[in-house]
């Protein structure tokens, strides 16, 4: 069994980026900068924009965050939606989900400038990603490609199952996998909520990518040997033994799914670093105006 240690590889691309940085600010290029609107107090929302900041700092981007109250108006929302998407030193902007429940996500998802989306939410953004155009591909299944990359993992004709159908992950994740690509070529399943007999698929699969955000939901009896496991699952769990009085479980039940596994992702230091590493990558395509010239 082989671990994959996505922290390595996000550090490995930030490296990369701070150089392509410090090259085009050298050739008198403005910083990249990204923005990030973070609405209400959210627990894990707080830690993963904190994350994103920190991470633009590491490589040489200017970062913005703008913070509003968990009762703000949808209308005072888009209207910092809209400043954003008219901000020439902003190259690209997140507004962290969820959103408060009286807040339209759809609606400030497409309110957000396609150019600017570089969470690739956007349905300009995931319709191009479909069809094979230039596009900002969402972070989170970005990411799992490029882990699948940097570990040579064979994807070619291997079933793959996707646990989730979440437009953020499992959707997009099940579109790319399928796909001509390096790390794509797979024999794709998508299930959820619906699924009948969930096992008869997953011990089937040689790929099995977990993101239904039920902590320790793939069991050892549902893994074939030698398959390789991704989980995305971050859920916070009580844990008074700790500073911060939780802890980060998986969607995996890892010690006794991984050594089942040829490969397999943990948490934490799995896929959420890859996830901020995509983050910067479309960033900086959207700094080099490289998606929409
Ligand atoms: N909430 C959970 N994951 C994400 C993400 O990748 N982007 C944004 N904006 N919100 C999220």
């Amino acid at each position: 069994m082989q671990l994959i240690d996505g922290k390595k590889i996000s550090l490995e691309i930030q490296e990369q980026i701070a150089a392509e940085v410090k090259t085009l600010v050298a050739t008198g290029h403005k910083q990249p900068h990204l923005a990030a609107i973070l609405v209400g107090n959210d627990g894990g929302s707080e830690t993963y924009v904190a994350a994103k900041i920190k991470a633009c700092e590491n490589v040489g981007f200017k970062s913005t965050l703008l913070r509003f109250a968990a009762d703000t108006s949808e209308e005072k929302l888009l209207e910092a939606v809209v400043g954003l998407n008219n901000d020439s030193d902003v190259d690209g902007f997140i507004v962290q989900l969820p959103l408060p429940k009286h807040i339209n996500e759809h609606k400030v998802t497409e309110t957000i400038l396609p150019q600017k989306d570089v969470d690739g939410f956007h349905p300009v953004n995931l319709g191009r990603m479909v069809l094979n155009l230039p596009s900002y591909i969402s972070a989170t299944p970005y990411g799992i490609t490029k882990l699948l990359e940097a570990y040579n993992i064979e994807t070619g004709g291997k079933n793959c199952v996707v646990i989730g159908r979440s437009h953020i992950v499992g959707s997009p994740m099940s579109i790319l996998l399928a796909k001509n690509t390096k790390y794509g070529n797979c024999t794709v399943t998508l299930c959820h909520s619906k699924t009948k007999d969930l096992k008869s698929h997953t011990l089937n699969a040689d790929i099995i990518v977990c993101a239904l955000g039920i902590p320790e939901f793939l069991k050892a009896d549902m893994v074939k040997e030698g398959a390789v496991v991704i989980d995305v699952g971050t859920t916070r769990v009580a844990a008074p033994e700790t500073k911060s009085g939780f802890k980060l479980k998986g969607d995996v039940k890892f010690d006794e799914v991984a050594p089942k596994c040829s490969y397999i992702t943990p948490v934490p230091g799995g896929v959420g670093p890859m996830t901020i590493a995509s983050l910067l990558m479309n960033t900086l395509l959207a700094a080099k105006k490289e998606i929409y010239a």
